[in-house]
């Protein structure tokens, strides 16, 4: 990950010194992202003059040290595992300068934890991205224990700035996009388990219809315009067959018994009014169907 984040910065304007521990992958992984930006621009995937940027500004450092002598951001990748994160942040805090952003690209750790060995673990913030880190737009800004909001606007401003679009959660394992990731996951493999469809089959249904909707619905604006109560029955018949697990969720029972149904009644989990339900609506026509011709065209190429 940490070349991909490299990349992204580097490309909008950033200059980037990467340290890693292994020198001779560094080097390796340094000569592909500089083949593969030049590859997007070739290909019009990124805008002209990106792949001159990412040649330029990045270097590759030798010792933790002269990475972080003009860092004004930290950025840690290193394996998901506290023990390597905890013996890095120990180094870390030695060279980084007192007022440097200090960011690390866990997916799963809580940054309380991660922080924990710090002398000053308010100064750290989770800002978790996702591969590729070249074309993922989202990324997920993890305030640590204490952290004070001035730090998290100015990771905020640095993520916006690099052009990715920045959320900010709370501290929690797997933070939100890896929770349900590994949720969707899990049910994925218990279906293919039970016998109901292969994994060739699944991914095809989850492309196809769910993923298909995902990039203009969350889970909450998809219930909403489904319908809360027509949510309440799925749960309703998968909790009588498939067991406790599948038990309608308090939030929906409490909003179906106070006759708040989504969009058909004009009060759902978003807030909703008659003109937005409308203009949804509309958006969600166009959008599905520029999507499937999209999709049908990149499949067919
Ligand atoms: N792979 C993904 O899709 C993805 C996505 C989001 C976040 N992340 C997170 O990013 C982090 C890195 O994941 P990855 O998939 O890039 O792992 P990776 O194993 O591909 O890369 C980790 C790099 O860290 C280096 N390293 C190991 N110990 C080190 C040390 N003590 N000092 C300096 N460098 C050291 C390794 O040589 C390696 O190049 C993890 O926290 C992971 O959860 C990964």
């Amino acid at each position: 990950m940490g070349s991909g984040i490299a990349q992204v910065l580097a490309a909008a304007g950033g200059e980037v010194a990467v340290f890693d521990a292994n020198p001779e992958y560094a080097r390796a992984r340094l000569h592909e992202l500089r083949r593969s930006a030049r590859e997007h621009e070739d290909h019009g995937l990124v805008s002209r003059g990106t792949a001159e940027r990412v040649k330029t500004n990045i270097r590759s450092s030798t010792s933790v040290a002269d990475a972080l002598s003009k860092a004004d951001l930290v950025i840690e990748a290193v394996p998901e595992r506290l023990n390597i994160k905890t013996a890095v942040w120990a180094e870390i805090e030695v060279h980084a300068a007192e007022d440097a952003l200090l960011t690390t690209n866990t997916s799963s750790i809580p940054i309380a934890d991660v922080a924990r060995s710090l002398s000053r673990p308010y100064r750290l913030v989770g800002m978790h991205w996702f591969y590729p880190a070249v074309f993922v737009p989202g990324l997920e800004v993890i305030p640590g224990p204490a952290t004070p909001s001035s730090l998290v606007a100015r990771v905020v401003e640095v993520a916006a700035r690099a052009g990715k679009t920045p959320t900010v959660v709370k501290d929690s394992p797997g933070f939100v996009a890896n929770r349900l990731q590994l949720a969707l996951f899990r049910e994925a493999v218990a279906i293919v388990e039970d016998g109901v469809a292969g994994p060739e089959e699944l991914d095809a249904i989850v492309r196809t219809t769910i993923g298909f909707r995902l990039p203009f619905f969350g889970p909450f604006a998809m219930a909403d315009m489904a319908g809360l109560d027509v949510y309440r029955g799925i749960f309703d018949v998968l909790e009588s067959q498939l067991g406790p697990g599948f038990s309608a969720p308090s939030l929906l029972i409490e909003a179906v018994d106070r006759g708040d149904l989504g969009a058909k009644t004009g009060n759902g989990l978003l807030a909703l009014d008659a003109q937005g339900i409308a203009k949804r609506a509309a958006s969600r026509d166009a959008s599905y169907s520029a999507l499937g011709r999209l999709v049908g065209r990149l499949s067919q190429g």
